[in-house]
């Protein structure tokens, strides 16, 4: 059952607890309400998507209180300090490039190179994230295809049963999302309209930001936004058999094969293998191997998500 609560001192340091133990809270922020998990803990990442119900894992972004919590997390540069320094914390975030040693999870960034961080200014969502001292991943609280919850009962609405707490802060003041900010090239460019005006940064920046195709036409579907990742070695799908030159990517009690193979989840869990899944694909990617075959995928639950990425992977 999922637990609603006013936020005090005993609220806040239940939700950190469950945070740490790798359970999903919800909880306030300026702009929308988020649906929290510890960013380093792939299970945890992948039960967002769970609660979600989402068809695909799209790119999440990693909240922390503070900007020196970020060091670990991703490599700075001087655009990215300006705008970090002039609108943190608020509704602005920033894809930056992810440090190699980040210990954030693969699944977090759906397996890019590239972290999308935020420091939020709504002080319970600053006494949560203080409290647990944690990187936490954290899309808008609702179900795959609704609208972004700007109270706790509209999270409770999406999500009842499917989370372990929601965090009642009122309702967020900003209402809609945080403006995103691609700083991987040269140019800044706007990934979505959201709670920081676009002139705004420009001014902050003394450059003009280019907005992304779609990010005016196609709001509702921004995650089609960020590109996806693709091995560099071919990927066979739906492999009942693995060639003595092919890595193998298993999931399940199946026998190995091949020149190099991992296993999603030996168990056959879907969670474990989703948590799994980016950081497989690229180890086995650095293999010598012809190409990656990967094992049948059931298409329930998370595999759906799973074998959506697969594909991708595969028709690249
Ligand atoms: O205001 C907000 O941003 C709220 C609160 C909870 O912080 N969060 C939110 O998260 O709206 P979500 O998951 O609903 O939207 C995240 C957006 C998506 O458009 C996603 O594609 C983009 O950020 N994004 C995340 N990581 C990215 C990355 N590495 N590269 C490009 N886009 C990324
Ligand atoms: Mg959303």
């Amino acid at each position: 059952m999922t637990a609603l609560l006013p936020i005090d001192d005993s609220s806040i340091s239940r939700a950190s607890s469950l945070l740490r133990e790798g359970r999903l809270v919800a909880f306030p922020t300026e702009t929308v309400y988020g649906l929290g998990a510890d960013a380093s803990n792939g299970r945890a990442v992948a039960s967002i998507y769970e609660a979600k119900g989402r068809p695909s894992f799209n790119p999440l972004i990693v909240h922390v209180a503070e900007i020196s919590a970020l060091d670990p997390l991703i490599e700075w540069n001087s655009y990215a300090q300006i705008l970090a320094k002039t609108f943190w914390p608020g509704p602005l975030t920033l894809v930056l490039p992810r440090k190699k040693s980040s210990p954030v999870s693969l699944l977090a960034s759906a397996g890019l190179d590239t972290l999308a961080v935020r420091i939020p200014s709504h002080p319970d969502a600053q006494k949560l994230l203080r409290a647990v001292a944690l990187p936490v991943a954290a899309p808008s609280a609702n179900a795959s295809g609704k609208l972004s919850p700007t109270t706790a009962s509209h999270v409770a609405e999406s999500l009842n049963g499917k989370i372990d707490l929601i965090l009642d802060g009122g309702p967020s003041p900003v209402g809609v999302e945080s403006t995103v900010i691609d700083l991987t090239s040269p140019t800044p460019t706007l990934l979505r309209h959201g709670g920081l005006p676009k002139e705004r940064i420009e001014a902050a920046l003394g450059v003009s930001v280019s907005v992304a195709d779609g990010s005016c036409n196609a709001p509702r579907s921004p995650g089609m936004l960020a590109s996806h990742y693709a091995p560099d070695l071919p990927v066979r799908l739906n492999a009942t058999s693995v060639s003595p030159d092919e890595a193998f990517l298993a999931f399940g009690p199946s026998a190995d094969g091949g020149k190099a193979s991992l296993n999603l989840s030996p168990a056959g869990d879907l969670a474990e293998a989703a948590a799994n899944l980016f950081s497989m694909l690229r180890e086995l990617d650095k293999t010598s191997a012809s190409g990656i075959a990967v094992a049948p995928i059931p298409e329930a639950n998370l595999g759906a998500a799973i074998n959506d990425r697969l594909r991708r992977a595969a028709a690249r």
